[in-house]
């Protein structure tokens, strides 16, 4: 198979982890006769500081000529000093998010066994946790209408049926290959948008019989996600509560640095870690990146459809964590750096 990868390291760690992710997927490609092309671009922090522009033109070229995005992460603590700076990092992810019509961004929750006791949570509730977030993308606050002047700001959550419709369908097939259970999370004892979600899914639901439609407030679920995660199966909700539930479930996992991520558009999709930028370990070798190297497994699977080959990357993951191999983030005693890690997992390939 020949495929042509945009790759956006973007800012602080980003680069870091997605070169590790590059040299898994180089090695998938060798071990299994594919040619990944490679195709590099700026975005974020470091897009502006070169052209004034978060998220350039010629990025936007690249990602356009390629078969699927590997992104890595924007940020730096610049911006969030300065509330008042007009041009920010997050844009670029935004504007490439909006552009590329990826409605839905899928979150796996998942725990590894040899990892239980770094949770924070008790192991008798993390053990065997293992649900997706599946969370709106591209509509609700984060793109409504939106203003400021001096003494006053506001911000508009606006959905249509047919934003919450695509959305929901993706979700209902995906719980389908699952445990078939879904839980909407929104806030319709207050919200109209809530309210139209509710009707919507629950019509949708109609069409999948042997799926079971459980419906949550996104307080409710807060705490639930905390006392009884395992209870979840696919979670499906609007985009602003599902940026912060899956901060909140990421922190069951024991560490955030292993967690991929998928945004899936009509036509193209964006692979990322939900790590973030981490500052404050850029440059340093010491970021996790499972996370990236499994956003690359997800990637083969979602995108290309190569199972064995997703596997492969699952598989030699699980492998060197179980082995003890781990950067600082899971493993405090013995770490190995970044680029450690990633060998090992290449060599279990
Ligand atoms: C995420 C991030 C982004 C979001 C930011 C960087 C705009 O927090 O991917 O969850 O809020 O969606
Ligand atoms: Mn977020």
């Amino acid at each position: 198979m020949k495929k042509t990868i945009a790759i956006l390291p973007g800012d602080g760690v980003g680069p870091e982890v997605i070169s590790c992710a590059v040299e898994v997927l180089k090695k998938i490609g060798q071990k299994f006769n594919h040619q990944f092309k490679f195709l590099e671009g700026i975005i974020g922090h470091q897009a502006i500081l070169k052209t004034g522009d978060p998220l350039p033109k010629k990025t936007l070229e690249v990602v356009e000529k390629s078969d699927a995005v590997l992104f890595g992460a924007i940020g730096d603590p610049y911006y969030d000093q300065n509330p008042h700076l007009k041009v920010r990092p997050e844009q670029g992810l935004l504007k490439l998010r909006k552009t590329l019509g990826l409605f839905a961004n899928l979150r796996p929750i998942k725990v590894f066994p040899s990892l239980v006791d770094n949770s924070p949570l008790k192991k008798e509730i993390v053990e065997e946790v293992d649900f997706i977030v599946v969370r709106e993308l591209i509509g609700g606050i984060y793109f409504g209408k939106k203003g400021s002047e001096e003494d006053f700001a506001f911000d508009t959550a606006t959905y249509t049926k047919e934003e919450i419709l695509r959305v929901s369908r993706l979700a209902f097939e995906l719980a389908r290959k699952r445990r078939k259970k879904i839980t909407l999370v929104d806030k319709a004892n207050v919200l109209e948008t809530s309210r139209l979600w509710r009707k919507t899914v629950q019509e949708l639901a109609k069409n999948y019989p042997d799926v079971s439609l459980e419906m949550m407030y996104v307080d409710n679920a807060a705490m639930q996600i905390i006392k009884k995660p395992k209870e979840f199966d696919v979670i499906l909700t609007e985009n602003m509560f599902g940026d912060i539930l899956t901060d909140e479930a990421s922190v069951i996992t024991g560490s955030i640095g292993l967690l991929p991520s998928a945004s899936i558009g009509e036509k193209s999709a964006l692979y990322e870690p939900i790590h973030g930028s981490y500052p404050k370990a850029a440059g340093k070798n010491i970021a996790n990146p499972v996370g990236a190297i499994l956003s690359a497994a997800m990637m083969l699977d979602f995108s290309f459809s190569l199972k064995k080959e997703a596997q492969a990357i699952e598989k030699a993951v699980e492998k060197a964590i179980s082995a003890g191999v781990g950067t600082y983030d899971i493993n405090k005693e013995n770490p190995v750096s970044t680029s450690q890690l990633t060998q090992k997992i290449i060599e279990f390939i």
